[in-house]
């Protein structure tokens, strides 16, 4: 029997610090705490640009002028309405189908439709990609009423991505401060680098794998929870917390059991994450407008404890599961309302890669035994 002698890995485990590939759609300087959207700081690309202008620009790679927005958001309008025989699927959807599962599901399904040919075009696979972005918050809308047993809402075509997303879940239009803040959490979370579910998209593509298998790609691997699941868990801690004068008690409890703090920690930050700052001052506005500070002080202990005990900042999940509680977002939505919001990143990624690309084909190390003698079946006790 032989030990394998494979070369010793050059990167740590879960490939931190290695350098997977290149690309210009977006910059995290982790030590400074930086985000930058095709070179436009996210504080920038968070205050002045919607959901649709910040997709241009990740997708494109370059701010549009007026026209062109136009244009681009009308097509998104037009893509927005579901085939029936997908709602017609999403009706034989048990109770127990989360709304990611869902989500997954769907998006897979609407691939007959729009069949996306190994040979298809950049161009073709570029619409194929802005469909799915214009459907997404129509699946995740109707399978929500679905499942609580209401109507569906169609689109409604003189409202933008964020605030017909409200409209089709709730059947009222939000009020402009509401549906300001979900087109910007959706901006915050278009593009992150090479984050797992966008990387996860680069590799599919990378085998020339068509662009519905890829968003189903990114969707299962946002799912988990160190990744867009984490959001829904930090509303599940913070209400076992309860109030701020157990969280040093229930901080200290798990890390003492080596758990991990839903929302906090970051592969790339090494300091405070700048989506999780700007989603920090919205969390705070509304808990105060709302009377309800509790959680934002459970938020600013849990800050004090992480950094002196890990030195460990909150990431975007932490503040944002605050946001969409306090704008009445179901907690099982918190993670479709990341993958809404991360489609255009991973489309973007998605052109980039099909534009100029080599299989993702890594290597392992391998840890096995080699040579074994081999024991015919009969044999084996
Ligand atoms: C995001 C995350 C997966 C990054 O993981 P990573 O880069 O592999 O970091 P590790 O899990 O190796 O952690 C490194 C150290 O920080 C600690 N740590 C990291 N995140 C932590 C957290 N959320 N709570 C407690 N400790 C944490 C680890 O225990 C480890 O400590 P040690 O060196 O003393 O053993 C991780 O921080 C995490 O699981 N966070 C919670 C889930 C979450 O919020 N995900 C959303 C990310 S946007």
């Amino acid at each position: 029997m032989d030990r394998a002698r494979s070369r010793a890995p050059e990167g740590k485990a879960g490939l931190e610090g290695v350098v997977a590939g290149e690309t210009s759609i977006s910059y995290i300087d982790g030590l400074k705490g930086r985000l930058y959207y095709r070179g436009y700081t996210i504080e920038d690309v968070a205050k002045n640009c919607t959901f649709e202008e910040a997709s241009y620009l990740l997708i494109k790679g370059r701010l549009p002028n007026s026209k062109e927005l136009a244009s681009f958001s009308a097509g998104l309008v037009r893509l927005r309405n579901l085939p029936d025989h997908i709602v017609s699927m999403m009706k034989t959807f048990t109770s127990k189908m989360s709304s990611m599962e869902a989500l997954r599901t769907s998006v897979s399904a609407l691939s007959s439709d729009d069949p996306d040919a190994r040979i298809s075009s950049i161009d073709d696979k570029l619409k194929t990609g802005l469909s799915v972005i214009a459907k997404m918050p129509t699946i995740v809308a109707y399978h929500h009423r679905i499942k609580n047993g209401l109507p569906i809402i169609r689109p409604d075509p003189k409202l933008g991505h964020a605030a017909n997303f409200i409209y089709m879940l709730t059947g009222a239009a939000p009020d402009e401060e509401t549906a300001k803040i979900l087109d910007t959490d959706f901006v915050l979370h278009a593009d992150h680098g090479f984050n797992a579910s966008t990387f996860s998209v680069r590799v599919t593509v990378s085998t020339l794998s068509d662009v519905h298998s890829a968003f189903v790609t990114g969707i299962s691997t946002l799912k988990g929870p160190l990744h867009g699941g984490a959001a829904m868990e930090v509303i599940t801690m913070l209400k076992r917390i309860s109030t701020p004068k157990n969280v040093e008690k229930y901080v200290l409890a798990r890390l003492a059991a080596h758990d991990k703090i839903m929302g906090y920690g970051h592969r790339i930050y090494r300091t405070y994450d700048p989506r999780a700052r700007i989603l920090k001052a919205t969390a705070g506005r509304l808990s105060k407008q709302k009377g309800n500070t509790r959680w934002m002080e459970m938020g600013e202990q849990l800050e004090k404890i992480m950094q002196e005990q890990k030195n460990i900042y909150p990431n975007v999940d932490f503040y944002s599961a605050i946001v969409y509680h306090s704008i009445g977002m179901p907690l099982e939505l918190s993670s479709p309302i990341f993958a809404i919001g991360r489609s255009s990143g991973w489309l973007a990624h998605m052109i980039e890669q099909y534009t100029n690309n080599r299989l993702i084909r890594p290597i392992e190390q391998y840890t096995g035994e080699l040579n074994l003698r081999f024991v015919p079946l009969k044999k084996r006790k």
